[in-house]
């Protein structure tokens, strides 16, 4: 297993560029199956994430291509007939497998998908995913570990459906599965992330009718069929978050390209809360590092509230606050595995359930660390960055499934930064 290794402490200095958000990848990718032809999907990043959803389109009789026609493109051909079925193997080694079920369900009337199992991070059933495609009119029924979904009427009919909670692979699923069925749906207490946007971008471009996506509300006028798509993908505002936070890192300068201000609202208001400096600048956010940062409270929400999917990041530059930050984990019961390898670096953190009590220290000390889920190893490289010292980051495969060769992006800002290949 490969292993990142940082000699710390040297502030960040350049310009980075972001990639395509890996989170409006895959349920573009996967809304392929929504019709047969050859599709295209534009930035898309070279993640193990997203080769696994292509074993998965494979899998079902699909033909997926990489650096089809331009870089970063993948092609896929969907055929006139496919093997509705996620198997276990599949989607045990990437939850987000499960938004093949609508697409599938909707286009081929049936579905064999593998409930996905334990995460590390939390429960995350999804138990409002098979609500709400229920509710259009699908059959479905669990064994053997498996959903197994068809429609008995044919087709799925239009419905009104309002989610109990907030899931953004749920609206996704069940967004997807109402681009083909008859008549209107209106869906409530939707998802508003910018990737359930991107998706609804990528429908329409395929020749459905939606509107409202990205608010609470989104209604769909079903459509008989949809033409294949062509579509790019958005930059990934986590990955951008990331850099971000990197260049807010005491002497920190860093420019990420491709950041798109809308998308970072709530982040950028606390990194300016510690003290750094962020601008927009042609093309993406600058930000500037000063001194010691202050301490904040964060308190992560779905979107547009501040991200779970950058709590951990934003927890590396409070312990090194002048003084204490209270951070509240909402979104996942179990997202705070990353303190007890920050702890192994010097870091001065108390947990006490959702909350997570972060006594800022001076400095930070390299020390061997595990990463555990994509988003903790992605705040040990910034605590790596940040400590005096070497730090070496095990179980870089969480890591890769979300970010592009993380390594390669930050050694030219100047991060003393390599891969040590198994
Ligand atoms: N939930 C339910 N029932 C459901 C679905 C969700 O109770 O049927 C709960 C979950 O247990 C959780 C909350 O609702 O407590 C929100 O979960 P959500 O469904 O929104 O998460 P997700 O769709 O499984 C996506 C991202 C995650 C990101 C979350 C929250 C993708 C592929 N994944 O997951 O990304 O953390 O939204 O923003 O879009 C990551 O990229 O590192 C990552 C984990």
């Amino acid at each position: 297993m490969d292993k990142i290794v940082v000699e710390g402490g040297v502030p960040l200095r350049g310009s980075v560029d972001v990639s395509g958000a890996k989170n409006a990848a895959l349920p573009i990718v996967a809304a392929a199956l929504l019709a047969e032809g050859d599709h295209v999907v534009r930035n898309v990043p070279d993640l193990a994430d997203v080769r696994t959803l292509g074993r998965l389109l494979a899998h079902m009789g699909c033909q997926v291509e990489r650096n089809a026609g331009e870089r970063r493109a993948l092609g896929i051909r969907v055929p006139s007939a496919v093997t509705p079925e996620a198997p276990y193997e599949l989607v045990k080694t990437m939850r987000a497998s499960v938004v093949v079920l609508g697409p599938l369900v909707a286009r081929w009337g049936q579905a064999r998908v593998s409930l996905p199992g334990g995460c590390a991070i939390g429960a995350r059933p999804i138990d409002q995913h098979l609500k709400g495609l229920t509710a259009l009119g699908a059959e479905i029924r669990l064994e053997h570990g498996y959903v197994h979904a068809f429609t008995p009427r044919g087709r799925l009919e239009g419905t009104v459906f309002t989610f109990d909670g907030q899931t953004v692979t749920g609206t996704e699923n069940v967004m997807m599965a109402a681009a083909l069925a008859e008549g209107e749906t209106v869906l409530r207490n939707c998802a508003r992330e910018p990737e359930v946007k991107d998706l609804a971008d990528a429908l329409v471009g395929m020749g459905a009718l939606i509107e409202g996506a990205g608010t609470d509300e989104i209604w769909i006028e079903g459509v008989e069929s949809l033409r294949p798509i062509d579509h790019t993908v958005i930059a990934d505002r986590i990955e951008a978050g990331t850099f971000l936070v990197a260049g807010a890192l005491p002497g920190g300068d860093v420019v990420v390209k491709g950041a798109v201000p809308a998308h970072q609202e709530a982040l950028v208001e606390k990194l300016r809360a510690v003290g750094a400096e962020v601008k927009e600048v042609p093309g993406g956010l600058r930000v500037v590092g000063d001194g010691r940062p202050r301490p904040v409270d964060v308190r992560t929400q779905p979107h547009p509230g501040f991200p779970t999917d950058m709590q951990a990041q934003m927890m590396v530059l409070l312990c090194l606050a002048d003084g204490t930050s209270r951070i509240t984990e909402t979104v996942f019961e179990n997202r705070f595995m990353h303190v007890q390898e920050l702890q192994r670096l010097g870091a001065d953190i108390a947990v006490d359930g959702k909350v997570a009590l972060v006594k800022g220290v001076p400095r930070l000390e390299g020390a061997p660390v595990m990463a555990s889920d994509l988003r903790a190893s992605a705040a040990l490289v910034l605590a790596g960055l940040a400590a005096q010292g070497s730090t070496e980051i095990q179980r870089v495969y969480h890591l890769d499934r979300g970010y592009e060769r993380i390594e390669e992006k930050l050694a030219p800002l100047g991060a003393r930064i390599r891969r040590v290949k198994a």
